[in-house]
């Protein structure tokens, strides 16, 4: 009896998608592809109109003499114009690099700047990716009439990846030159829009919300990996990140946490102003013990940090794009 009525449900099934595929397809693909809700925000964040108060001004020390009695450079258009800048010419040619310093440092030669950002990329055996990446964010951020620079940090062992504590690494050398305000970020991430400022906001940014790769969704609400903005002083202030998560994943879960516990809130700009492209890779295998180091992370924030950090440094070279740190962990 039972066996009947499937079949016949089977069978009308069939029958139904039979005279109706061309309905069923369009559907299909409509909820898939066009789904309005696609791109929607499901998080709460900062509108573009108010994003410029949202900015802390700051500049490294050397930078502000500098421009003393300068007119500032202007951020209005910048966001507001929210240019689409992922395509040609500027992912496939380092448009005139003569203004680029050695070490990759640039900053406007016609108006003062109001930031200054060091940019921190961990990097391990990508050099495609490192290459597309430097070539892209050095069109994209001279756009942005910032101040900023570029350190390259690889970890030049054979351990697994040490995502977190390659970025701790990143802060030491960013302090050195006075950086108020750090991006930490993933070498295969590329911004695609101009009014995403790579600069610091009053709260920690995730600023990777829309990323290509989870069909621009955020993927939970405490997600705060790939590409991130906090103040040098807050970054200190919260002990950095956890040098234990060798291998792929938690590493970024456990930094929330560290923010959390500090009362910290974390801020993020819409959907139009967050959209990035992840160029392709294999995905690592996760960490088996991240599960355990995430739940009991608590306990070790103010012992496991920066102020645990134990590294060799194998090399610093200045490069015509970045500055280049090579750190055995
Ligand atoms: C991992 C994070 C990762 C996120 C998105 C989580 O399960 O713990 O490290 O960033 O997934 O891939
Ligand atoms: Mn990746």
């Amino acid at each position: 009896m039972r066996l009947n009525l499937c079949k016949i449900f089977i069978v009308k099934l069939v029958h139904f998608l039979r005279q109706n595929w061309l309905r069923f397809a369009v559907s299909i693909t409509f909820l898939i592809c066009i789904w309005p809700n696609r791109y929607a925000p499901h998080y709460p964040y900062i509108a573009s109109d108010e994003i410029l108060d949202e900015l802390i001004e700051r500049t490294t020390p050397n930078v502000t003499q500098q421009f003393a009695g300068k007119l500032s450079c202007d951020y209005n258009n910048v966001i507001s114009e929210n240019q689409f800048m992922y395509r040609e010419p500027y992912i496939s040619t380092l448009l005139d690099g003569s203004d680029i310093r050695l070490g990759g440092e640039w900053m406007p030669s016609t108006c003062a700047p109001k930031y200054s950002t060091a940019v921190i990329v961990v990097y391990r055996q990508r050099e495609k990716q490192l290459d597309a990446f430097l070539t892209y964010i050095h069109n994209f951020l001279r756009k942005q009439l910032i101040h900023y620079r570029i350190f390259v940090i690889e970890q030049y062992d054979q351990k697994p990846f040490n995502r977190a504590m390659l970025f701790n690494i990143g802060f030491v050398y960013a302090s050195q030159f006075d950086f108020p305000c750090l991006i930490l970020h993933d070498v295969d991430l590329m911004p695609m829009n101009l009014g995403n400022l790579y600069v610091c906001t009053r709260k920690p940014r995730h600023m990777c919300s829309s990323l290509d790769k989870f069909r621009f969704n955020l993927l939970y609400h405490g997600l705060f990996g790939g590409v991130v903005s906090m103040e040098t002083k807050v970054y200190q202030f919260i002990n950095g990140m956890s040098n234990k998560f060798s291998g792929w994943g938690g590493e970024d879960d456990d930094f929330y946490e560290r923010l959390q516990a500090k009362k910290i809130d974390i801020c993020r700009f819409g959907p139009d102003h967050s959209q990035y492209t992840m160029l392709k890779h294999n995905q690592e295998a996760p960490s088996e013990n991240r599960i355990a180091f995430l739940s009991n992370g608590s306990l070790r924030y103010n012992t496991d940090g920066l102020n645990s950090l134990e590294y060799k440094e194998k090399e610093v070279k200045l490069h015509k794009l970045f500055t280049h740190v090579l750190a055995i962990t």
